[in-house]
């Protein structure tokens, strides 16, 4: 049964977003937008085009065995349209596999009128209808990420209350058109501000992207929910995995619902090790939801940098992705 919209019923879009954070495994976040990608492509010494940039995502998406530790795979606009090389759409080949298909659906950042130095994301415009369009090719979620940097006064308030009412309206869109919202309010690591300012800092992001949700009338449970952990700044002496687990918890448990479906952390540029550690000592801790990962640059970095466009490095490219995966899988729980 499907809404005027087309949408499936609200209990499908829960089951779909409990189902992209079950089991310990996780989402990649390979959805960098055309010129992102082809300047990872380019300083990996692989010359960008479509075709590379297709060949690269098939290389990853169909790495033996990705499904154990993945669920679902954030796509972009144009890898969605993009085939795999037996003439199946991505979306279609990556559902084969037994993940979910999704796509990045904001258009990028502009700056943001009346704050200095700070952007708003982009790409409501017509989202109801692109919303439709990538369903009806096979999506299942969608992710739009906000960006919020750290320096002497910023985030702004106004810069975050922009930025918290774009995504509650793009989620709005995107459970209409039936996908699952992915909520990335991001806050940079970038900086040499300690721990404590990050915390302060994402706990007023996520307590305002909370409340814009709310007013929206979003399903927490059909909700998946994608913040930064809270670190140092990158140039600040690191804080240790167990305290950027208790703060990490700390500001999420007093700012979002228990009920939202799950939490799936991005890499935010840090090192695979630094990620997955950090990851790990969070999941010690208890949580009202399931967490887990969605990260980009530390799963897929090893493996650009194993193929660097060479076919016969396509076995090695793919475990590299698997092993950066297994690392981030957290273990089944044994049953009672
Ligand atoms: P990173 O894990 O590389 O931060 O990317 C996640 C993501 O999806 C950014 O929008």
């Amino acid at each position: 049964m499907t809404d005027r919209a087309g949408a499936p019923q609200a209990g499908g879009l829960r089951a779909t977003a409990r189902r992209l954070v079950a089991g310990g495994r996780g989402i990649l976040a390979a959805d960098e937008s055309v010129a992102t990608m082809s300047k990872r492509l380019d300083d990996a010494g692989v010359p960008a085009s479509a075709q590379r940039r297709r060949t690269y995502r098939e290389l990853l998406v169909t790495a033996d065995g990705l499904a154990d530790g993945v669920n679902g795979v954030i796509l972009c606009e144009e890898t969605l349209r993009q085939r795999f090389a037996d003439g199946r759409t991505f979306p279609e080949g990556i559902a084969g596999l037994g993940m979910l298909p999704g796509i990045k659906v904001d258009t990028g950042t502009a700056p943001l009128a009346g704050a200095p130095g700070e952007t708003v994301t982009t790409g409501l415009d017509g989202l109801p209808e692109r919303a439709a369009e990538f369903a009806a090719l096979g999506a299942r979620f969608a992710k739009w990420r906000a960006v919020f940097r750290i320096t002497g006064d910023l985030p702004s308030n106004w810069a975050i209350r922009a930025n918290a009412h774009a995504l509650a309206r793009y989620a709005a869109d995107c459970l209409q058109a039936g996908l699952v919202p992915i909520v990335e309010p991001e806050v940079l690591a970038a900086g040499d501000h300690p721990l404590d300012r990050t915390a302060t800092v994402t706990a007023r992001v996520l307590a305002t992207v909370t409340a814009a949700l709310a007013d929206a009338g979003i399903d927490p449970a059909a909700t998946v929910l994608k913040p930064n952990m809270v670190t140092a700044g990158a140039d600040a002496v690191p804080a240790d995995p167990a305290s950027v687990g208790r703060a990490t918890l700390d500001v999420l448990r007093a700012t979002v619902p228990d009920d939202l479906a799950g939490v799936a952390f991005l890499s935010g540029g840090w090192a695979p090790a630094t990620a997955a550690a950090n990851l790990a000592a969070i999941r010690e801790l208890p949580a009202p939801w399931p967490v887990t990962f969605s990260f980009g640059r530390a799963l897929v970095s090893p493996a650009l940098h194993a193929w660097r466009g060479d076919p016969d490095a396509v076995p090695a490219a793919q475990e590299a992705l698997l092993a950066e995966v297994r690392r981030n899988t957290a273990p089944a729980p044994v049953p009672a």
